[in-house]
């Protein structure tokens, strides 16, 4: 096996997906915890306001769609190195998230356990359905009276017609939860009566559920209960099968709480055994695999800096072929122009540093002044151009007007900067001196508007639209597109980009544009390709 081999071989790039609530800050600290990248719960728990201070950040980080400090989380683990991508937890940002799963190559669902799946579970989920992506599920929160397991499972099956697996059962619930079985690697694993700040034990190895040791460990209801629970699970569900997982179709299932760290460990050695390796990526002209001697990457996210008068904004990258090395030059293909990557950051819990090297399935952030845009493709001299990494028609329009009027100009400057970034879409009809901005979660209008007036200088106000939706406009024609064009003129805008966009006033003026131009296609996303 080459190094790139063993490298890619040793990389586990994942997100977790899960509605808010259902503990997916606790389980990245957890995993962190686990993995070495910060101290005992205990410290953390000693530094109680420091914590509260921390955790406030990124309330304010989150309340306004960024948080640099947490984008990526690299830890090790069992000689594997984890790239955990953290999505925004807020639905206005879900665009967001949607092009971050597009960098991971599997993902953690967090379910909670009186809960279930809920809606933001769900439309997470259909996300990674369209990539087939393997799912690996936590059931968090048994400490707390939960639903029945069955019926979790039952669900799982039945709305998102996935297969499960558990891999671990467990032992009561509530105030009665006692531990789990791990079903994969036959150990007995107690909760134990310590504090939270403790970190459970391995557990005991058993020879299966027969052993005598189970009888020895646990009470006599609880032993009898699980044998019989687990034999009617192993009789209903199918056994863990790698294809199937690997191919979407199969979901193991962990039970835990993730506040008393506990089935942690066994979900981070499920992701050490089962999760896969970086994928191969496929691009308009042929697909990439990772062992490929050359560096190939690309952009699926750009944050503004958090110093807001600094101009600087990161680029997040997914390496996905090849070795790369700090100091590289690097085709950018969107302009086809080279560049030198002097500082590349690594992303180490909360703390950053500059990447000397990084592998396939590492995210590496590349400070720039905007010259790399969500979508671009780096390479060491090929064309790439990267698919799969979508803008999305926001579903709400609002026109953005200056305060003053005299800084229009200024406010176009930072509207484009905010669509470059994919903080909005926003679009230029080509009658008229309105920009209108596109969300796909109304609480962006607010989140922008604060935005432009301190990091831009723009005091700005935005105004409901009689506007129903935004499409954009394609045809294999050039000729039909521009006499759409130019028989729709008050309806048309420009994109950031300068693409073509329909701007509708309501469904009727939608599906009859679509009636009377069969040429022209109507999509509600665009990727990010030229
Ligand atoms: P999120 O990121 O998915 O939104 O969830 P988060 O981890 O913030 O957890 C939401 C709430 O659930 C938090 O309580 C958290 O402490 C709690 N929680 C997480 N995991 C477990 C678990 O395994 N068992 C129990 N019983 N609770 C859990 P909170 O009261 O909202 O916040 P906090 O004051 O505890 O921080």
């Amino acid at each position: 096996m080459s190094k790139l081999q063993e490298q890619v071989s040793r990389r586990r790039t994942f997100a977790i997906i899960s509605h808010p609530d259902a503990g997916k800050t606790t389980l990245t600290e957890k995993l962190l915890l686990f993995g070495g990248a910060i101290q005992l719960a205990g410290a953390v728990k000693a530094r109680g306001q420091q914590r509260r201070a921390h955790s406030d950040w990124m309330k304010v980080e989150r309340e306004r769609g960024i948080s640099v400090a947490s984008s990526v989380m690299t830890f090790v683990f069992e000689e594997n190195t984890f790239n955990l991508l953290d999505t925004p937890g807020h639905e206005d940002f879900s665009e967001d998230t949607y092009r971050t799963l597009t960098a991971v190559d599997s993902a953690v669902m967090v379910l909670d356990a009186a809960k279930g799946i809920e809606t933001q579970t769900r439309k997470l989920f259909e996300v990674c359905r369209l990539r087939d992506m393997p799912i690996t599920t936590f059931i968090n929160k048994l400490d707390r009276e939960s639903r029945d397991p069955f019926d979790l499972l039952d669900e799982i099956e039945q709305t998102l017609a996935l297969d499960v697996t558990p891999a671990s059962w467990p032992i009561g619930t509530g105030r009665d939860f006692l531990g789990c079985y791990d079903l994969f690697a036959d150990r007995l694993v107690l909760i134990g009566k310590g504090s939270r700040d403790e970190l459970p034990g391995e557990g005991v190895v058993c020879k299966g559920l027969d052993d005598p040791k189970l009888d020895e460990l646990l009470p006599d209801h609880a032993v009898a209960k699980l044998r019989e629970e687990v034999d009617m699970v192993r009789g209903l569900c199918p056994p863990f099968d790698m294809t199937a997982f690997l191919e979407g179709h199969l979901t193991p299932v962990y039970f835990g709480s993730a506040i008393n760290n506990f089935g942690v460990r066994e979900l981070l050695y499920g992701l050490s055994e089962r999760a896969p390796v970086p994928r191969a990526q496929p691009t308009a002209s042929r697909v990439i695999e990772p062992d490929e001697d050359k560096v190939s990457a690309f952009v699926f996210k750009i944050q503004a800096n958090m110093d807001p008068k600094h101009r600087d904004r990161i680029a997040f990258v997914r390496i996905c072929s090849g070795q790369f090395k700090r100091g590289m030059k690097l085709k950018h293909v969107r302009s086809d122009k080279v560049m030198t990557v002097h500082n590349p950051v690594l992303f180490l819990a909360q703390d950053r540093e500059l990447a000397e090297e990084a592998w396939p399935g590492d995210i590496v952030g590349i400070p720039n002044h905007g010259a790399l845009r969500i979508g671009d493709g780096l390479s060491e001299g090929e064309d790439l151009r990267f698919t799969g990494i979508p803008s999305f028609a926001p579903e709400y329009l609002q026109t953005a007007r200056p305060d003053d009027p005299l800084r229009a100009k200024h406010l176009g400057r930072a509207l484009q900067q905010l669509a470059e970034e994919g903080a909005a879409s926003v679009f230029k009809p080509i009658v008229g001196a309105d920009w209108i901005v596109g969300a796909v979660g109304p609480l962006q209008f607010e989140v922008m508007a604060d935005r432009i007036r301190t990091e831009f200088d723009v005091p700005v106000h935005f105004e409901p639209t009689s506007l129903y939706t935004a499409r954009w406009v394609e045809a294999d024609d050039a000729q039909a597109l521009k006499k759409f064009g130019d028989g729709n003129q008050a309806a048309i805008a420009n994109d950031h980009d300068d693409a073509m966009v329909f701007l509708a006033r309501n469904a009727w003026h939608l599906d009859r544009a679509a009636e009377d131009w069969p040429d022209v296609r109507f999509l509600k996303t665009r990727e990010h390709v030229e």
